[in-house]
């Protein structure tokens, strides 16, 4: 991934808009379309009475700086919804270029914690080490929308490095290159 266009803008083909239809095609064509919105990934970490879990989620968007407010959105049909629902207290974990096996096995299942790669956090919601950023929230509203849940949290806690990020973008994980 380049950090800047190569090429000017008026050189690109030009797009023609189609009206979406709520039909699998244009589901599919919309969630291409999506997928080209490049953004970070995180893992959304929580404590149960099970243990410590996470998902990754590329969801993550600031909503407010004063208070502080942050959003992320959680599929209805995610298996893991009640615990993350329900979650009063979470942490949300900005990866680094180097972190991309973390986010494929964080999305497969919750449980990857170890005392090298994370520990408690002040909300006792599990912190990764290695990330880039960490918020550390209350969970301020849950707003159902459509089919997903918009989970707003307000940051109690936070920290960040500098570093590469992690970025997905069209169905791949990529880094900035110089
Ligand atoms: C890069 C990436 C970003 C994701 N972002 C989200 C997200 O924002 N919200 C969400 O609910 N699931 C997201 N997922 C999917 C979950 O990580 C998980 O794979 C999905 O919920 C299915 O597993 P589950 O049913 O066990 O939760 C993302 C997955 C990947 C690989």
């Amino acid at each position: 991934m380049r950090r800047a266009y190569e090429s000017p803008v008026w050189t690109m083909p030009m797009l023609t808009p189609i009206p979406f239809r709520p039909d699998e095609a244009h589901r599919r064509l919309y969630r291409s379309a999506l997928g080209q919105y490049a953004t970070g990934v995180t893992v959304i970490t929580t404590m149960t009475d099970d243990g410590p879990t996470g998902m990754t989620v590329n969801s993550f968007t600031s909503v407010s700086l004063d208070p502080p407010l942050v959003l992320w959105c959680l599929a209805d049909n995610s298996q893991r919804y009640d615990v993350f629902s329900g979650a009063r207290t979470y942490a949300i974990n900005v990866l680094h270029s180097g972190q991309y096996e973390l986010a494929m096995v964080f999305a497969k299942d919750g449980g990857h914690f170890t005392e090298a790669n994370s520990f408690a956090g002040a909300l006792g919601a599990p912190v990764l080490r290695d990330a880039l950023a960490v918020f550390e929230c209350r969970l301020e509203q849950t707003v159902a929308v459509g089919d997903h849940s918009v989970i707003v949290g307000r940051v109690d806690q936070l920290s960040y490095r500098e570093g590469d990020p992690l970025i997905f973008q069209g169905g791949h994980f990529g880094t900035f290159s110089g």
